[in-house]
């Protein structure tokens, strides 16, 4: 099948080239053409374990193209998928203003031939029948099209696997002929994996991410309720966790207490579900409380270093992660970004190490020495913070790191490391909710 990609950031590359892979003809889209200049020579733009050897290996097949031109694409292809970024507004609402100008763009490059046209990109509920609309506004009248939702699950640094390999797959269509035309796009990987396929409408499909992405992050504020409320116990929150993820109807996933979820997603897409209860009248204090306890999560941390450093002034601490998790070069939302903010706000001198998100991070905040590996970022700190649970900082020698700290502390944000194995090794160590 030929098929467009419209938009190849996180989730638009992903799709592509995973596309191509299952053995369809695809063309990538951006609009910013240094992207395009690079996906082009086989670079990706983005840090993503196992992107460049698929891009590769696709635009040597002849499978992937790349292009910053819609229409020929367009004219070209049966399905359309549009996932460009669909970032906050200041009051919490989707910006959807990409999204318009793409279909808008899509209307002008269709012609007779029939096309379904693909929201991929995460929009609140309805959004697909403000596509139809602005397409039939802008195109001709014999255009024949259909708009179907068929969101994305997928989780940088795993994205490849998560696309390949996925739970399940939802498609909301209003039509028997979109529903034939997406099911032909995973055949193969329904083949291959027989992987669950939710057919519904598509209402219910853009519902169905909001939704999902709401109970996750749910599920992470609990988790750091828990780890609040062992801290002020005794208790220990990683096994009250354990115990409590036992139980096949909770399950232990995305039950990790740590600084707070960060990310292009949970942030925004919570906001943006508040934002739809709000204009449907329905309460909305369940994600305001899942919003204020991911707050306090990074807040507390905080206190933790406040209450052990007292005097923060001329400090020096080491910050090992800026990423917003493991195994991505993405910033956005991390938690580093507001723990590091508030520290330098209070006179603290920052080295920072990370092992992919170090260039990103240097474009938001250029008055922090970044360091060339964890350990240069601990020599002479007072204390040492864990943000990003990388698998390179489990492994790094701590009796270096000791030895080359001013005072060995550890506030570890993602409880990485062993309490009692950091107290052997004398430092004095700080977990979440431990
Ligand atoms: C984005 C949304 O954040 C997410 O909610 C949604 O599910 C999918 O799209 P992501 O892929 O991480 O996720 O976004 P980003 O990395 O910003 O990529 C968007 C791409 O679209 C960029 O490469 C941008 O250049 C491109 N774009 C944007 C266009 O090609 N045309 C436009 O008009 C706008
Ligand atoms: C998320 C969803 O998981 C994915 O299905 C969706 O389509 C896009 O948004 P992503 O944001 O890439 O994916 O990463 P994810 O692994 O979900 O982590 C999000 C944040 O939650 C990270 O900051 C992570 O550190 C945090 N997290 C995750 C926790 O704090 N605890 C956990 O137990 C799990």
């Amino acid at each position: 099948m030929k098929i467009a990609i419209i938009g190849t950031g996180y989730v638009g590359l992903t799709t592509g080239v995973c596309l191509a892979d299952l053995g369809h003809q695809v063309s990538c889209i951006d609009n910013d053409l240094e992207k395009v200049e690079k996906l082009k020579r086989g670079i990706p733009p983005i840090f993503e374990p196992g992107i460049e050897e698929l891009i590769k290996k696709n635009l040597e097949s002849g499978k992937l193209t790349i292009s910053s031109e819609i229409t020929p694409v367009v004219k070209e292809s049966e399905v359309i998928f549009i996932c460009v970024n669909t970032p906050p507004k200041a009051d919490g609402q989707s910006d959807l203003k990409y999204v318009e100008q793409v279909a808008r763009e899509i209307a002008e490059s269709l012609n007779s031939d029939y096309k379904v046209i693909v929201d991929k990109s995460t929009v609140p509920v309805k959004t697909a029948e403000k596509v139809k609309e602005t397409i039939l506004r802008y195109s001709q009248d014999e255009t024949k099209f259909d708009v179907v939702s068929n969101p994305e699950f997928l989780r940088e640094g795993m994205a490849i696997k998560d696309t390949l390999e996925p739970d399940r797959i939802v498609i909301g269509v209003d039509s028997e002929k979109a529903k034939e035309k997406m099911l032909e796009v995973y055949k193969p990987l329904i083949e291959k994996t027989n992987t669950p396929i939710k057919i519904t409408s598509v209402r219910s499909a853009e519902l169905i991410k909001h939704g999902a992405n709401t109970f996750l992050a749910a599920k992470i504020s609990f988790a750091n309720l828990i780890a609040h409320t062992c801290e002020e116990t005794g208790a220990n929150a990683l096994e009250v966790l354990e115990a409590i993820g036992l139980d096949k109807r909770i399950g232990n996933q995305f039950l990790n207490p740590g600084i707070g979820f960060g990310g292009s997603c949970f942030p925004k897409d919570i906001a943006a579900y508040k934002k739809t209860l709000e204009i449907l009248g329905i309460n909305g204090k369940f994600i305001e409380a899942i919003e204020e306890i991911n707050q306090e999560a990074w807040q507390r941390f905080i206190h933790k270093i406040e209450k052990e450093l007292w005097v923060l002034d001329g400090k020096i601490i080491g910050v090992l992660g800026l990423s917003f998790k493991p195994n991505t070069d993405d910033i956005r939302n991390a938690p580093a970004l507001k723990i590091i903010g508030k520290l330098k706000a209070d006179g603290v001198k920052i080295k920072a190490y990370d092992p992919q998100a170090m260039e990103n991070f240097k474009k938001v905040m250029l008055d922090i020495e970044y360091c060339q590996n964890p350990y240069e970022a601990a020599n002479s700190a007072e204390a040492l913070l864990i943000c990003t649970e990388w698998d390179e900082f489990r492994n790094i020698d701590l009796k270096r790191i000791k030895e080359s700290m001013v005072t060995p502390i550890v506030f570890d944000g993602r409880n990485i490391f062993e309490p009692t194995k950091m107290e052997e090794l004398g430092f004095k160590y700080f977990g979440v909710g431990r």
